[in-house]
């Protein structure tokens, strides 16, 4: 059976549901802060130096409603480099620009079940480049930016992220510099990519797009924001405009439930039931489709990479307001 094959001329039927009412959403993302904002379990990053000094008490939740609404607690303002979060908007862009059957033919879509930066996943995943939420699948996603020169490709990616956010993102110079020069083991990524004709650029070039993607500032406001143009199929909520197309936002979540979370991306879908995106820096972003994106930062990680306020914080939101994608429970009788 070829699983590739679409269903042509059907209209699709989308069915999602709601968040609670506003002062019910604000009160629980106010007391998922009070919960959790007392733990100090996991350890700071700082395989890239700069990111080792963040302070680890640091600790935000913001919840963006697809009617644009905005529930906020915590350090809010404070910004942080995007980083891993990065990798399913420029997914989701390099997708649009590809359509979902090529860029799954380039980029691959299973989970690899190995760590984020592993080099065994690429020697033994068919695809080599895994998928696009890792870091082999991620630097070929970077690869394929369209533009003429080095400037243009990265003009795409910077404005394509800034229209998730709806404002432009700025690079963090410190953390790219910082990256650029610790960054040995995804060259090799690259270099071992270029070997099995699975980068689509200059190695070079492609690291140091993928370098300057995880460096952009932003804050958990921007990151929920971006999880709620994923969740209201591909149209900012806050600014209105189209980012990418909805059948775009449905491939790309897919992603994100099978590999967001790296090695512990089935241990997070049976949790929280969302697909969810983490980065070393410390964030996590969350999407409810159709309803919301969900965003948490706290720098201390687990030892996989995810922050663990960040993912305490989502599980208790996830369940009290009834975001998990699996759970149902029986309708009443109708006889
Ligand atoms: O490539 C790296 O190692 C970092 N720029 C990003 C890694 C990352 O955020 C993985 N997250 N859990």
């Amino acid at each position: 059976m070829d699983m590739h094959q679409r269903v042509e001329g059907e209209e699709h039927i989308i069915s999602t549901g709601h968040l609670p009412p506003a002062e019910a959403v604000r009160s629980l993302v106010a007391e998922a802060h009070r919960r959790y904002r007392a733990n100090d379990e996991g350890l700071v990053a700082d395989y890239i130096p700069v990111l080792g000094q963040t302070p680890r008490e640091l600790f935000a939740i913001c919840v963006v409603a697809v009617t644009g609404a905005r529930y906020g607690v915590g350090d809010e303002q404070h910004e942080f480099s995007i980083q891993s979060i990065s990798k399913p908007f420029v997914f989701a862009l390099i997708c649009q620009q590809l359509g979902p059957d090529r860029a799954r033919e380039l980029l691959g879509v299973d989970a690899t079940g190995h760590p984020f930066n592993s080099v065994m996943a690429i020697e033994s995943t068919p695809t080599r480049t895994g998928n696009p939420m890792v870091n082999a699948g991620a630097i070929a996603a970077a690869s394929l930016a369209p533009g003429d020169s080095a400037g243009d490709k990265w003009e795409f990616i910077q404005q394509g992220l800034g229209r998730f956010a709806g404002r432009r993102l700025e690079l963090d110079p410190e953390v790219y510099a910082c990256e650029s020069a610790s960054n040995a083991r995804n060259q090799g990524i690259a270099r071992l990519l270029e070997s099995y004709g699975r980068l689509y650029s200059d190695p070079l070039q492609a690291i140091d797009l993928y370098t300057r993607q995880c460096a952009l500032r932003v804050n958990v406001r921007d990151l929920a924001v971006m999880g709620a143009t994923l969740a209201d199929g591909g149209v900012n909520p806050v600014t209105g405009e189209r980012v990418v197309d909805a059948a775009i936002c449905a491939r790309v979540l897919a992603v994100m439930a099978t590999a967001g979370l790296y090695e512990h991306s089935g241990e997070w879908l049976y949790d929280i039931g969302l697909p969810g995106k983490s980065g070393v820096s410390g964030g996590i972003v969350t999407i409810a489709p159709g309803k919301g994106g969900l965003a948490t930062f706290a720098a201390p990680l687990d030892a996989a990479g995810n922050s663990v306020r960040g993912q305490l914080a989502t599980r208790f939101l996830s369940e009290r307001l009834g975001l998990n994608l699996f759970a149902s429970k029986p309708e009443p009788p109708s006889y």
